[in-house]
């Protein structure tokens, strides 16, 4: 079967080298924003905060997640998130966190920021993965099209796939073709990952595919990626012919 594959409007960026800019309203942090308006509590973004710098303290009105991409930082509660972990508040969470040493985080907001408070309890409020040691079990966001394609799940919708979690690609998994009601953003943590178009994601680089996104993604070496997903996709078919694997 023919698919239209349609990657329009992708933005990609490898944090390891991205142009850092001022954290808007607080300026001692850099910020690359990927997917954001002029203010960062809506969107997906790469967030820096320099060693001894206390990130901002606030709530948002719906989710504040975030992937630890590089060093650590300790939470309200003294908890160190470390790299690799993937972090979801609930809604409305109001927390701080500082980073002794540095870190570098990919942020997903779907919200506004609503001010700041008292850190409420963030062992009821706040979930943490890291993905070297998760475990993981069959995607069910895709009909199965080969080698295992799993996912962890840390806020993910089983029947629509929205959300936000881990997945790991087995080698020569493969995703059927499929169309992006709305954003799918993710970024590449082990391995790589080939696209429709022939692009290769390298360990680093981070993407957002806005909606009316149409591809199909594989990878010969296996990958490790995240699952940032705002509204359903459905499936195009399983039996396209698929680009050249990578040469890599
Ligand atoms: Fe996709």
């Amino acid at each position: 079967m023919t698919v239209d594959w349609n990657l329009d409007g992708r933005v990609m960026v490898n944090w390891r080298n991205c142009d850092w800019q001022p954290f808007p309203d607080r300026r001692n942090l850099g910020w690359y924003p990927i997917r954001s308006s002029s203010r960062p509590d809506n969107g997906f973004y790469l967030m820096n905060i320099p060693s001894d710098k206390p990130a901002p303290r606030f709530g948002s009105t719906v989710r504040e997640e975030f992937i630890v991409l590089d060093g650590s930082l300790v939470d309200s509660d003294g908890l160190e998130l470390v790299a690799g972990d993937f972090v979801s508040y609930d809604p409305g969470t109001i927390h701080h966190a500082e980073a002794r040493g540095g870190c570098t985080l990919l942020a997903y907001m779907t919200g506004n920021f609503v001010g700041r408070g008292d850190p409420v309890n963030l062992a009821d409020a706040r979930k943490v993965a890291n993905w070297k040691t998760a475990d993981f079990e069959p995607y069910p966001g895709l009909p199965e099209t080969g080698n295992p394609l799993m996912w962890h799940d840390i806020r993910g919708n089983p029947d629509t796939a929205e959300g936000f979690y881990i997945v790991y690609f087995s080698p020569g998994a493969f995703s059927a073709a499929h169309e992006h009601t709305g954003y799918e953003e993710f970024t590449i943590l082990d391995g790589n990952l080939t696209d429709s178009d022939g692009t290769t994601y390298r360990i680093g680089d981070c993407v957002s595919l806005p909606p009316g996104s149409i591809h199909s993604s594989w990878t010969e070496t296996g990958c490790i990626t995240a699952g940032m997903i705002n509204g359903p996709f459905r499936t195009l078919a399983k039996d396209v012919t698929l680009p050249s694997p990578p040469d890599s």
